[in-house]
């Protein structure tokens, strides 16, 4: 059965659609794990990563879902100042170039979108 916003199955878990240029945090479960996540929205298309820096492992935000450089065009991790490409989760400044945020499926439209693990 396909996941859907009211049922989103295991792995996944259903999920506000932020606006434009704004970020929101949720949590789903991966293999008996409980896994923090955030997803962006990049100019009306939606990307979701884990909340875990390549560089260090930790959440990229000290401040709840503050995720973004102060001109809203990157993610930024709070603890050494990693720039990723919000698109791709790439590290494009920092002390990780290249690196990438693992990312997450958004599925579905409208207000409410399911995000699952990729495996
Ligand atoms: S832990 Fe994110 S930049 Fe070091």
């Amino acid at each position: 059965m396909e996941p859907t916003a009211e049922d989103p199955g295991a792995g996944s878990c259903a999920v506000s659609a932020p606006l434009p240029g704004q970020t929101a945090k949720f949590r789903l479960e991966r293999r008996g794990k409980v896994v923090e996540g955030f997803i962006i929205n990049v100019d009306g298309s939606h990307r979701a990563y884990v909340n875990r820096c390549p560089h260090a492992g930790t959440p990229l935000d000290l401040w709840p879902n503050e995720f973004l450089t102060e001109d809203g065009q990157h993610l930024i991790c709070a603890t050494h100042g990693a720039i990723f490409e919000p698109r791709s989760g790439v590290c494009v400044e920092g002390p990780c170039p290249g690196a990438v945020l693992e990312a997450l499926v958004v599925e579905g439209q409208g207000p409410r979108l399911v995000v699952r693990c990729r495996n």
